[in-house]
């Protein structure tokens, strides 16, 4: 195989009680790379269309996350990597993990596997570290294996690819306004009581036994947030409404996207799904900001190959 091009999925992470840890993978919604061998040693990114973003490789995650994977590999040929960002940075639905375990995973392909999807986390997190100061691994995790996915330990790294009951569907707003990571983690208390630990680990613990279980009704009560949502919430037009509104539509639970803008909820079929996303969208009505809405099932497989050749 010389070329290949693949679809990179758009991730929820945090999925409202786990910062940093849990994730989960969209499907229809992300970006499209093609990544080909040259003889030329070195990786170059030829074309990004979309979206304005620089293509000096150590100033982007898809170029820092292959220059990593790389460094642990014997290649002597080069890469050339086009991106479609479909994604728009600063979303709150995986823009940076996208293209960075897009990178990782294509590339990979390329080669003939020589990792599995596991050992490619690290590689993609360098990306992430670049986009955001922090090598978070609850966006690229899911991108890279699909499905949910829960980050045990940061150090070591150890993340288990979790169960993904087959109605479960997303339902996205994005809010055309930017929040950078960087930003919406500075404004993050560092210290948390031991009552909101309590209460935030219960629904960890009970979101991951929902999820095996398949009991929506375990997964509804389990998806709250009593640390990281007070805090950004304030950030998003309109937070509450969409929350409300959403709730009332049937929705098992609704969060903040990641670092958000983006809201997601999720829901027990896709039919349930698609009236939430119509209540997303009333509720927006009168709120003075473009918005974007997605319906989505979960994306099991993570990165697709579109095309080979
Ligand atoms: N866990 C990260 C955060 C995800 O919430 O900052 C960013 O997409």
């Amino acid at each position: 195989m010389e070329c290949i091009r693949i679809f990179c999925p758009a991730t929820i992470a945090n999925i409202s009680c786990g910062f940093d840890v849990l994730g989960l993978a969209l499907d229809g919604v992300g970006d499209e790379m093609i990544i080909r061998k040259t003889e030329t040693p070195g990786i170059r990114i030829t074309k990004i269309s979309g979206q304005q973003l620089p293509l000096e490789t150590d100033q982007n995650v898809a170029g820092v996350a292959a220059k990593a994977l790389l460094k642990d590999y014997r290649y002597s040929g080069g890469i050339e990597i086009e991106i479609e960002k479909k994604i728009k940075p600063g979303s709150g639905i995986g823009s940076s993990a996208a293209s960075a375990a897009g990178a990782v995973g294509g590339l990979n392909l390329l080669l003939g596997e020589p990792f599995s999807k596991h050992q490619l986390i690290p590689f993609a997190m360098q990306g992430e570290k670049l986009a955001s100061g922090v090598a978070h691994a609850d966006n690229v995790a899911p991108a890279l294996l699909g499905g949910f996915t829960l980050v045990r330990s940061y150090d070591p790294l150890d993340v288990i690819k979790l169960n993904t009951p087959g109605q479960l569907h997303a339902s996205i707003i994005h809010p055309q306004i930017e929040v950078k990571t960087a930003d919406s983690r500075k404004i993050l208390k560092t210290q948390i009581s031991l009552k909101d630990g309590i209460r935030q680990w219960g629904n960890v613990g009970g979101l991951v036994a929902g999820l095996y279980t398949e009991d929506y009704d375990l997964i509804s009560r389990s998806l709250e947030d009593y640390i990281v949502e007070p805090i950004r919430s304030m950030l998003i037009p309109g937070y509450d409404k969409l929350k409300a509104a959403a709730k009332e539509a049937g929705a098992l639970g609704v969060g903040i996207s990641g670092s958000g803008p983006s809201v997601f909820a999720l829901s027990k079929g896709s039919d349930r799904a698609r009236e939430v996303a119509k209540a997303f969208q009333e509720a927006y009505t009168t709120i003075a900001v473009p918005f974007e809405i997605h319906v989505s099932k979960i994306n099991p497989e993570g990165i697709k190959i579109l095309e080979q050749w």
